[in-house]
């Protein structure tokens, strides 16, 4: 166990810088996730967390040594990447025993190790098994297992479960998060999957075009975004935002009809923001503004609708059945449930 410290990080491949001054403080036994959009740098900070990439400029530290010129082997961690390869002649025993055999162990204690690895993960059954006669989830769980037995001080993850289809994905992050408990291992994991991020981290970072847009707890970024760029990207189905602007303390659409929602004192009159609301915390009502409606998929447990207001395309999830269809016009409200203010050119939390 070991905590990481991120300083100042760049990475440049030629002229093209990818990583801009990235600082990140990971605690002893932390579980973090990065997300972020595609191209946005994940993956390379990771790799040079693990020493697969040069750092072109700043300090990675783990375990307070600083390991910008160790190379991977030296640094005591352990990466499981998206497109993981078992070796399709080995059994699972072989696969999780790999890397003791390319060091010379002797053959007790590769039992010892797989054998408490296999039992952690579930796999105690499987060991004689090969990879080709194992669903996706438990070769997933084989590639796990041979970064246990190597005993990490942290472990990396790059997207390792965006192989597996979606009840699999729930059923393996619920079981990444449990192994986390009983190892008590510091995790730097990396997904685009925000409903990964919220339910596993302890803390998230929010990477987008190689700077951080925030970091912290996944509430902090549910509850308080620091701008609309985290707003939009943390909570699913993601965080509308209309455009209102202040008239004589109200914040109204384009023609005049009032939003139902007061400006924030700090926004001066005339001036047009971007008000967001989550999905869910929109009402049907009696009495509102008029929405039409478009594309609704019933799930059973909620409704999302589609729906346009005044031009601009809105989301909505209702947890009540409630009677709507496409091409009609229902009335809805916004007074419920948080709002949140950007300033519309910037971003920025208001
Ligand atoms: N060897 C390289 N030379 C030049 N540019 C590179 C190289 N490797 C990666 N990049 C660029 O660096 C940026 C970050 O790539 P990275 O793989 O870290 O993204 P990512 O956030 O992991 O994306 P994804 O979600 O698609 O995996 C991208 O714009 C990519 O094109
Ligand atoms: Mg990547």
């Amino acid at each position: 166990m070991a905590p990481v410290s991120i300083r100042n990080i760049r990475k440049d491949y030629g002229s093209v810088n990818v990583l801009k001054d990235i600082s990140v403080e990971i605690a002893d036994g932390e579980f973090v996730v990065l997300v972020g959009p595609s191209g946005c740098g994940k993956s390379t900070l990771l790799r040079m967390i693990a020493g697969l990439e040069d750092i072109s400029g700043g300090e990675i530290s783990i375990d307070g040594k600083v390991v910008n010129d160790l190379p991977p082997k030296q640094r005591d961690i352990s990466m499981v990447f998206q497109n993981y390869a078992l070796y399709p002649h080995m059994t699972v025993f072989e696969n999780m025993a790999f890397s003791m055999t390319l060091a010379g162990a002797p053959a007790a204690e590769k039992e010892k190790k797989v054998t408490e690895a296999a039992d952690i993960l579930g796999l105690t059954p499987l060991l004689k098994r090969y990879p080709r006669q194992l669903s996706g989830g438990q070769r997933q769980r084989v590639a796990m297992g041979r970064s246990i037995v190597r005993n990490p001080k942290v472990f990396l993850f790059d997207e390792p479960l965006s192989n597996l289809d979606a009840k699999l994905r729930v059923q393996m992050r619920a079981e990444i998060k449990a192994l986390h408990k009983r190892l008590g291992t510091t995790i730097i994991y990396v997904t685009h999957d925000q409903v990964e991020a919220m339910t596993m981290a302890d803390k998230i970072v929010v990477l987008n075009g190689g700077g951080i847009e925030q970091a912290g707890s996944p509430l902090d970024l549910y509850d308080t975004p620091r701008n609309a760029f985290v707003a939009q990207f943390i909570g699913s189905p993601s965080m509308n935002l209309l455009e209102l602007e202040n008239r004589a303390g109200q914040l109204v659409f384009e023609n005049g009809e009032p939003s139902g929602l007061a400006a924030p004192a700090n926004v001066d009159a005339g001036r047009t923001i971007l008000v967001g609301k989550r999905p869910e915390d929109l009402v049907a009502a009696e009495a509102g503004v008029k929405a039409e409606v478009g594309v609704v998929e019933p799930t059973g447990s909620e409704i999302f609708a589609q729906l346009t207001i005044h031009g601009q395309a809105v989301s909505a999830v209702f947890r009540e059945r409630i009677d709507i269809e496409y091409g009609t016009t229902i009335q809805v409200r916004f007074d419920h449930g948080a709002t949140h203010y950007f300033d519309a050119d910037i971003g920025k939390a208001l």
